[in-house]
Formats: C-alpha cells, sequence, structure tokens
C-alpha cells in the first residue's frame, strides 16, 4: 500500500544584507520561515561574529535592520539588554541569531566586523 507524507508549505522569504565596511557590495540570499540573519550569515560564509553561539549572549552578532522589521521575531527584554551592549546602538539595532523570520522580506545592515577583531 502506498503511503503519502505530505509536508507543510515551506514559504521562502528574500534577505538583503548591506555592509558597513568600505568596498562591500549588498548581496541577497533566500531565507526560509524559522531561519536567523545568524544562521543565513554563517551558512554563506558571511562574516557576522556570535561570541555566545547564537544564544541571545552577547551582542556580537548585532545589526541593524533597515526594512522588514515587522517581519521577524519580536524583540525580548534580554535582547534589549544586549543590544545595549553593543556597539554603536541605535533604534533598529537587533541581534542577528534573534532576527528569526517568520513573515517576509527583510533588509539588514551588518557593522564593520573589524570592531570585534581589534583593526
Ligand atoms: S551570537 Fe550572541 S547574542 Fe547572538
Amino acid at each position: 500500500m502506498l503511503k503519502f507524507v505530505s509536508f507543510a508549505p515551506m514559504n521562502i522569504f528574500k534577505l538583503k544584507i548591506h555592509f558597513e565596511e568600505a568596498g562591500k557590495e549588498p548581496v541577497e540570499f533566500p531565507i526560509t520561515q524559522n531561519e536567523s540573519v545568524l544562521d543565513i550569515c554563517l551558512d554563506n560564509g558571511i562574516e557576522l561574529q556570535h561570541n555566545c553561539g547564537g544564544v541571545c549572549g552577547c551582542s556580537t552578532c548585532h545589526v541593524y535592520v533597515n526594512k522588514g522589521m515587522d517581519n521577524i521575531q519580536e524583540i525580548s527584554d534580554k535582547e534589549e539588554d544586549f543590544i545595549d551592549r553593543a556597539v554603536n546602538p541605535r533604534i533598529t539595532s537587533r541581534l542577528g541569531c534573534q532576527c528569526v523570520v517568520f513573515n517576509g522580506d527583510i533588509e539588514v545592515t551588518l557593522p564593520d566586523q573589524h570592531h570585534f577583531l581589534g583593526h
């Protein structure tokens, strides 16, 4: 007897990444529901520091969300606390590991990662 397995349709959105670092052109990647900006960066060789391993325990994965803030999970009190410790936080600041997409496209800017490397 044949059995059919059905999978829930996977929503695929678009993640556009800009870089503060001079000379780096913006890049675009597909991002699926429940993936984070940090996940996509690590999967694609994009340098984004992540000292705590992506568990909202540091501020090194700090990014700026330019578009699509409503398309990522809400900010938690813990994340806000860590953003306060980030380099140059702004109103659009989020932590890349906590930017989990659930509803649509997003666009972010990665701070210059040399801040974290001592250059
Ligand atoms: S990697 Fe530490 S908070 Fe995101």
